[in-house]
């Protein structure tokens, strides 16, 4: 197995004790249900809003194929990727940061458990923005630089078309004009992208990639490689959801879940590790404005269902997220 190094660490990676995590904390994998999964949508077939309807009432996740993103544009990033977390560390390090407030980084998330302590996460992670992508390219050495802006651009673009599509089915689902969510999360919307990398553990009981979360966005896009990791809590159970080459993965993330005013909802989602192979995803993630003021839409509010979330401005639900962890606002 190829050793690899987390920029901000001295040594390969090995299960140190800082990585493991207590036992109510760990993953529990044979209870994880491999069986009956997310649905798998079509995108070319009729009838693609009521799928997609259902599985946003249902499941809160679903995948798309036929979805018309070129396949060597996913193919090319996911090398890009590759290219990038196989640098050595000291051509990374710089970019390692815990300011969440920097535009480019490179996160090693931490969990925080009982007691004040924290855990480390077995996954590194290359959070940047969508546009533009010349400051990002200077930070890195220039071959890895021009391949990752080159294979970005190209996959930022179709993700946007692929998103403002996306967006407008699920508007006409919930009964909505077509542009409405898209109009509604307004211009120069928080796009931001999370290439993350999950080196093969040697343990996958006693760590975890990415620990349960929600999304804080409106939407996420997530392209996975040929390794499964990804689960999503259904009814209090984990389902792992398998890898279709150049699928998305798709999922709803807080701010629908608000606008919708809880019809759609925000699942829990993880990243296991694995004992064998390393896994990469990149997860897009397309949020409102941050003046944006995000409430149950008027037209989803009734009898029926009276208003479940206040109205908030977006830039205070993620100063509230990164500054306390909290989400107040889905309360
Ligand atoms: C994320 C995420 C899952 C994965 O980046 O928010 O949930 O499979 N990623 O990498
Ligand atoms: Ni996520």
């Amino acid at each position: 197995m190829k050793s690899f190094q987390f920029a901000n660490e001295s040594s390969p990676v090995s299960l140190t004790p800082d990585f493991i995590l207590p036992e109510h904390k760990r993953p529990h994998l044979s209870e994880v249900t491999f069986s009956d999964s997310i649905p798998i949508i079509d995108l070319s077939h009729l009838d693609v809003v009521h799928k997609i309807s259902k599985a946003c009432e249902e499941f809160g996740f679903f995948q798309i194929v036929n979805h018309g993103v070129p396949d060597q544009v996913c193919t090319k990033m996911m090398k890009a990727i590759t290219n990038f977390f196989e640098l050595a560390p000291e051509e990374r390090k710089h970019l390692s940061s815990t300011d969440h407030t920097k535009n480019v980084r490179l996160v090693n998330y931490l969990l925080r458990v009982d007691g004040g302590e924290t855990v480390k996460l077995w996954s590194e992670n290359f959070v940047h923005p969508w546009y533009p992508m010349d400051d990002i390219i200077s930070l890195l050495p220039e071959n890895i630089g021009t391949q990752y802006r080159e294979a970005f651009t190209e996959y930022a673009k179709e993700i946007s078309s692929l998103v403002r599509r996306l967006l407008s089915l699920i508007s006409i689902g919930l009964g909505l004009e077509e542009d409405f969510l898209l109009k509604k999360l307004g211009e120069q919307p928080r796009q931001r992208a999370q290439a993350n990398f999950y080196p093969p553990c040697s343990n996958p009981e006693l760590t975890m990639g990415l620990t349960e979360h929600t999304d804080i966005n409106a939407l996420t896009v997530l392209l996975q490689s040929e390794v499964s990791g990804l689960q999503v809590n259904k009814d209090g159970k984990w389902i792992s959801i398998p890898c279709i080459p150049n699928a998305f993965v798709i999922n709803l993330a807080d701010q629908i879940e608000v606008l919708s005013n809880g019809r759609y909802k925000s699942v829990l989602h993880r990243a296991v590790t694995n004992k064998v192979h390393s896994r990469m995803s990149m997860a897009m993630f397309y949020g409102p404005n941050s003046d944006t003021i995000i409430g149950p839409i008027q037209e989803l509010i009734d009898e029926e269902h009276p208003q479940k979330y206040r109205n908030y401005r977006f830039s205070d639900f993620v100063e509230e997220f990164y500054c306390h962890g909290t989400k107040s606002m889905l309360n």
